[in-house]
């Protein structure tokens, strides 16, 4: 496949950016038949933005503080990422919440990587709800965005196991593994148009 036939995607991160970095990795193996077109970010000085520049990918920052509120910050993001013929919209630990006009905009074609078993502790710190609430099994989705924080058709889940003497950052590193994992799973099934939407489920077509 030529690049020109390349799903072209736009990663929206605000910090660490593991997950974009397991993303570009992914692309860079030929594992995903994508390119990444951009990264956006809403904040300067972040690690994400510096793996872009390893990777020589083009990295924007849209930084909130320029802009008097989210439905000018929002026009400005997607008119980067519109301008770069973005195909598939990935959230990966972006920190905003989204309105209803950007997810329609990319409505089909925008996810998120959750570090939960959803619908089971959605919104921050979800990593200690699940230890603070004492289950056994945690885990990580990636989803499509939909209208509400966390919420929309999963694509994919992954489960790891809860010890005894977990902790926040054990948990966390643990199911942050698995989600290097799904992620750019979800997105190589996307790219070979494997997913299909039907209301709240997402089938996986058999690849050809
Ligand atoms: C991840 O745990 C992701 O699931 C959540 O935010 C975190 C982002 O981490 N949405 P990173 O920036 O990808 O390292």
């Amino acid at each position: 496949m030529g690049e020109g036939a390349r799903l072209r995607i736009g990663v929206l991160a605000s910090g660490r950016g593991s997950n974009f970095e397991a993303i570009v990795r992914s692309v860079e193996s030929g594992s995903v038949p994508a390119s990444v077109a951009v990264l956006v970010t809403d904040r300067p000085d972040v690690r994400a933005l510096d793996i872009a520049r390893q990777h020589r990918i083009e990295a924007v920052c849209v930084d909130r503080r320029d802009y008097p509120g989210r439905e000018m910050h929002e026009k400005q993001v997607i008119a980067v990422l519109d301008e770069r013929r973005v195909e598939l919209v990935c959230l990966a630990g972006y920190m905003r919440i989204l309105s209803e006009s950007f997810v329609k905009h990319f409505e089909g074609r925008l996810l998120n990587i959750h570090p939960s078993l959803l619908p089971s502790f959605p919104g921050l710190h979800a990593q200690g709800q699940a230890l603070r609430y004492g289950v056994k099994v945690a885990g990580a989705t990636v989803h499509f965005v939909h209208e509400g924080v966390d919420a929309g058709p999963i694509v994919l889940q992954a489960v790891v196991p809860v010890s005894a003497d977990d902790t926040e950052e054990t948990l966390a590193d643990r199911i942050l593994d698995e989600e290097h994992r799904i992620y750019p799973e979800a997105i190589r099934l996307f790219a070979r148009g494997q997913l299909y939407i039907e209301g709240r489920r997402v089938r996986i077509k058999e690849s050809a």
